[in-house]
């Protein structure tokens, strides 16, 4: 055989044409939703999708997701995007390949359950948009909570996929409550339930290649339904989990195209085809193809996300997640939140702190949103309890799971703790063993009520039922009624090659002495960009003028501070100084609630003046978010422990009590402002 021939039998091998396998693995790829969330904090854009859609779409993937988890929040939030929108539009790329989607169950997109009607109306919308599989999960594996989604999904026609949270006490599978008893206990009720299939959702990358196996075998001899295994990369187990739930028959695994792969995402699919080439399980996927949409995606969609990966390390797997089995964005979550409170040094104590609250909150499994309530939870027992008095700063989110708001726990919560938490709670100290939502009351009308015209359809009311504050001022955006910011806007190819090689240039010394001479007045359209380079840390303003854009500064703000490329590290700080200024520490990791928008950030500058001109006891951040509302006004008197202000931190709400009893002399933030740790958020006098 002539090498040309080898080159020619390569070729077909590779492409679509060789012979189908007896019982393919069906693949569900995952780069438009759980591949950019998990490596780009969602930041993916609608337009960075579609260059790719079309040849997604000839690949022969048995589902894409492209919606649900957190994309809702993010894209309305920070990009400026109607959620709604993001399916019609891929709709038009994707002709053959369905749609899936993230479906928390009563949680829907959010992080609490929502009341009935709600819930109802959004998976209509949903469905309405063009989603067809609906992968509904319930955070505590409680499935009252599909009870309102799942008649609905079906009177639509479309697919519902049942999930089992694989969550774990034990280095491995087993223990008192999570063994593989209770995953074929899950699985069964899920098939009572109507599952269209039924899907293994390893969210932190906790499955054991055997123990995969145990389970799947488990599955398919005791369900009909097919089997579908997500677990995510974060350990390294899951290529090697993946393959032994194939050898014991799974339906459908889920990979990332390999530039959404690895890390805290997914396996990557073109060794899985490989691995599988010629087998009996053989994908049938053209791997010329997958190259191809590879190669695009490398060129011109990768350069603009860059930035936001997590490159500070140099190994690609999270060891801690053996350690100790939280989701690996959990653990990031804790170590930003630690940082941002400047108490890093805690960490060891919240790795110790972790599983007793856990254990005390009903052994619940951590995933969005339980991963957040237990994870803030941890934080607030390291920093604020004594020797006297644990659980000093309850958050609201902790109270509703002790009243049983989210459903039924795995094991009982502690009694102490659940007293503790209920006392005063607003909708009775004695917990609720129903299905939850039975206990709300209907939340359209009121929203609908709240938001008026600026809800034009349904769309955009359940935007703003599901996040009233953010939601409200997406719609003032979406029709004109306020300018968006800078940061909300989409980046070209362009703009990151200026970077690139003002970066360059930085780094050889020659920019910042020159341009401290002769840099211009920076305009309203100056953007900033931080810019991490190994450990180095810079700031960058990039000026538009005449179209194009032209360097402001760039400043290096820290040498040796360790640093993590954040989420939203670009574009951060709206209000730069124009000339280069004294080294200062780096902004805030941010999270997702805690970003500031610069309406809040002027109105803050302007109102901090007043504020210290009254006289009385403050009240103060005790760490960095956004405010929700106020529960009092100027003039109010409280009483001492009353609630005075809301303030979400982490995506948890916490209520800020009043230091002391007195009269509200000064409200200095409105709804939806982000604040810093030690801001005066009120004064008592
Ligand atoms: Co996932």
């Amino acid at each position: 055989m002539s090498a040309h021939d080898q080159v020619k039998m390569t070729e077909m091998n590779y492409s679509k044409d060789r012979p189908k396998a007896e019982n393919p693995v069906k693949i569900e790829d995952l780069s438009l939703r759980d591949g950019h969330q998990s490596l780009f904090a969602t930041r993916g854009r609608t337009e960075d999708m579609i260059p790719v859609a079309e040849m997604m779409d000839e690949v022969g993937f048995w589902a894409v997701e492209t919606w649900g988890g957190a994309t809702f929040d993010t894209m309305h939030r920070f990009l400026n995007e109607d959620p709604w929108e993001r399916i019609r539009t891929l709709k038009r790329y994707f002709k053959k390949t369905p749609f899936s989607m993230l479906l928390r169950g009563q949680n829907l997109v959010g992080y609490r359950n929502y009341a009935d009607d709600v819930a109802e109306a959004f998976v209509e919308r949903a469905a309405a948009n063009g989603m067809d599989i609906f992968r509904t999960f319930d955070a505590l594996n409680d499935y009252r909570n599909f009870e309102t989604v799942v008649p609905v999904i079906k009177k639509c026609g479309k697919h519902f996929q049942g999930c089992i949270c694989y969550t774990m006490t034990e280095p491995r599978m087993g223990g008192e409550v999570y063994n593989l008893e209770y995953y074929v206990n899950k699985a069964k009720e899920l098939e009572a339930m109507g599952a269209d299939s039924i899907c293994i959702k390893d969210m932190a990358g906790l499955l054991a290649p055997y123990d995969a196996y145990q389970i799947v075998k488990a599955l398919k001899k005791t369900v009909k339904p097919p089997i579908h295994l997500h677990s995510h990369f974060t350990s390294g187990m899951s290529p090697m989990t993946h393959l032994k739930a194939i050898e014991a028959g799974v339906d459908i695994v889920d990979t990332c195209m390999s530039p959404y792969a690895y890390r805290t995402s997914h396996a990557a699919v073109e060794p899985l085809v490989m691995t599988l080439l010629g087998t009996n399980r053989d994908t049938g996927f053209d791997i010329n193809l997958l190259a191809k949409i590879n190669e695009k995606l490398e060129k011109e969609i990768m350069p603009k996300y860059k930035h936001l990966l997590d490159d500070s390390k140099m190994s690609i797997i999270d060891i801690n997640v053996l350690l100790h089995q939280t989701p690996g964005g959990m653990l990031s979550n804790l170590v930003n939140q630690l940082r941002e409170l400047d108490a890093l040094d805690k960490l060891e104590e919240v790795y110790k702190e972790l599983p007793r609250v856990r254990k005390e909150l009903g052994q619940i499994p951590l995933v969005t949103p339980t991963s957040q309530i237990v994870g803030i939870q941890t934080v607030n027992n390291v920093l604020f309890d004594d020797e006297n008095e644990r659980y000093k700063m309850i958050t609201d989110q902790v109270k509703d799971l002790c009243y049983g708001l989210y459903g039924k726990t795995a094991v009982p919560i502690d009694p102490e703790v659940q007293k503790k938490a209920l006392k005063g709670y607003p909708r009775g100290e004695k917990p609720i063993t129903c299905r939850p939502a039975e206990v709300l009351e209907p939340e359209l009308p009121k929203a609908k009520e709240e938001i008026g015209d600026l809800a034009v359809d349904m769309d955009d009311l359940l935007i703003y039922a599901l996040y009233p504050v953010t939601g409200k001022r997406f719609l003032k955006w979406k029709y004109g009624k306020e300018e968006p910011p800078e940061s909300v806007k989409p980046i070209t190819l362009e703009e990151v090659k200026k970077r690139e090689e003002l970066i360059k240039k930085a780094l050889a010394g020659e920019l910042v002495e020159k341009k401290k001479k002769d840099a211009p007045e920076k305009s309203e359209n100056l953007r900033t960009f931080n810019v991490f380079i190994d450990d180095e840390y810079f700031e960058v303003g990039v000026d538009e003028v005449g179209g194009s854009p032209v360097l402001a500064y760039a400043r290096q703000i820290a040498a040796t501070t360790p640093v993590m490329p954040q989420p939203m590290a670009m574009p951060a700080a709206p209000a730069a100084p124009a000339a280069p200024a004294p080294a200062q520490a780096p902004a805030p990791a941010a999270e997702p609630a805690q970003e500031a928008a610069p309406a809040a950030e002027e109105k803050k500058a302007e109102e901090a003046p007043a504020a210290a001109a009254v006289e009385g006891t403050e009240l103060t951040a005790p760490m960095p978010g956004m405010i929700v509302r106020y529960e009092k006004k100027v003039g109010d008197t409280v009483n001492e422990g009353e609630t005075v202000v809301v303030l979400e931190a982490m995506k948890m709400e916490n209520a800020l009590p009043a230091p002391c009893s007195g009269t509200i002399k000064a409200i200095n933030f409105d709804s939806g402002d982000s604040v810093a740790k030690g801001d005066v958020l009120a004064v008592i006098g």
